[in-house]
C-alpha cells in the first residue's frame, strides 16, 4: 500500500492491519517508528476533525508537519498542482494529505505527479473519505466485536456523502447488513444490491445495532427537486424518543460536523448516546497515526 485513496483499493489484510495498530496506539502499546519523515495537509475544503487529528497524528509519530496553505500558496500565481506537489517533494514531503471537492483527484495525480509522494485522501468530494470509514469501523468494534449480520442504518443526504459511500464499501466487505434512509432528494443514484434502501425513517432504524446520521451537504448542491430543510426535519430528524422506541440498544454514530436540531435533536445529541461521536472523533488520531505508520513502513519514499 502506498497510498489510501479510497477503501475498494485496499485489502482485508491491509484493513485489519491498521485496525490494530490504531488499537495499539490507543493503548500506547506500539512505539512509532517513522520519526523524521515529513507530512503535508493540503486542504483546499475546510476541515476540524480531520485536519486536527492528522496534524496530531503525524506529531504524535515525530514526523514533521507542513500546513500547505492553498490560498496564499502559488497556486494563486498559476502554478499547477503538479508542479505545487513535485516541489513540496523536493522540500522534503514524504505524505501528501490532502482534502478536496474533486472526486478524481487522486487517481488523476497520482499517474500524473512523476515523484514518489504518498497520496492520502482526506475526503474527495461525494466520492471517499477512507479514514472516516476506518475510525467509524474501529468505533463499531470497539462497541459490538463485529459488524457482521448487524444492521448499520445510514441516515440523510446519502447522495452528497464520500462518508456513506466508503462506509458502505467498507462494511459491505465485511458482510453488515447495511441499510440506507432517505428522502427521495438525498437518495444516492448509484444504488447497490447488497444495500436495502428505504425512504421511510422507521423501517430503517428498527432493531439496528447503529444508526449514523449525515450532515445536509449544502456545499455540493445549488437546489435538488423537492428538498426542503422543514420536510426533512420533520421526517428524518433522528431524537431519543424515536432511539428508545424502535432501537434502544443502537450505537449513534455521525462523522461530524453536526448541525444541531437538523438531522439530531440538541437533547439527543447532549444525552449519553450522542458521547459516542465524540468517540469517533477521538478515534480518528489513532486511525490516522495507523494509516501514517503503515504508509511509511511500507512506502518507498
Ligand atoms: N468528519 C469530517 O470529515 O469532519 P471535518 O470536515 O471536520 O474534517
Amino acid at each position: 500500500m502506498k497510498h489510501l485513496i479510497d477503501i475498494k483499493s485496499m485489502d482485508k489484510s491491509e484493513i485489519a492491519q491498521i485496525i490494530s495498530f490504531a488499537r495499539t496506539f490507543k493503548l500506547g502499546k506500539r512505539k512509532p517508528s517513522v520519526s523524521g519523515k515529513t507530512a503535508c495537509l493540503m486542504f483546499f475544503e475546510n476541515s476540524t476533525r480531520t485536519k486536527a487529528s492528522f496534524e496530531l497524528a503525524a506529531q504524535k509519530l515525530g514526523m514533521n508537519v507542513l500546513n500547505f496553505d492553498c490560498s496564499t500558496s502559488s497556486l494563486s500565481k498559476g502554478e499547477t498542482i503538479r508542479d505545487t506537489i513535485e516541489n513540496l517533494y523536493a522540500i522534503g514531503v514524504n505524505n501528501l494529505i490532502v482534502r478536496t471537492s474533486d472526486n478524481n483527484f487522486f487517481q488523476r495525480y497520482r499517474d500524473e505527479v512523476k515523484v514518489p509522494v504518498s497520496f492520502i485522501n482526506a475526503g474527495a468530494g461525494e466520492s471517499a473519505h477512507p479514514t472516516q470509514a476506518l475510525l467509524d469501523f474501529l468505533t463499531m468494534l470497539e462497541k459490538l466485536a463485529t459488524v457482521k449480520n448487524k444492521k448499520i442504518c445510514i441516515i440523510g443526504d446519502v447522495a452528497h456523502s464520500r462518508v456513506a459511500r466508503s462506509n458502505i464499501e467498507l462494511l459491505t466487505r465485511y458482510y453488515a447488513d447495511v441499510h440506507v434512509v432517505a428522502p427521495e432528494y438525498f437518495m444516492p443514484d448509484d444504488k447497490r444490491d447488497d444495500v436495502t434502501y428505504h425512504t421511510n425513517l422507521i423501517d430503517g432504524i428498527r432493531d439496528a445495532s447503529v444508526i449514523m446520521a449525515l450532515r445536509i451537504q449544502k456545499e455540493r448542491f445549488d437546489e435538488l427537486d423537492g428538498c426542503d430543510i422543514e420536510h426533512f426535519i420533520e421526517n428524518y430528524q433522528l431524537n431519543s424518543e424515536l432511539i428508545q422506541e424502535y432501537c434502544e440498544h443502537a450505537i449513534l454514530l455521525h462523522p461530524g460536523p453536526v448541525n444541531r436540531d437538523v438531522e439530531i435533536t440538541s437533547e439527543l445529541l447532549d444525552s449519553h448516546k450522542g458521547r459516542t461521536i465524540l468517540e469517533q472523533a477521538q478515534n480518528g488520531t489513532y486511525i490516522r497515526m495507523a494509516v501514517l505508520e503503515m504508509l511509511n513502513l511500507r512506502g518507498t519514499n
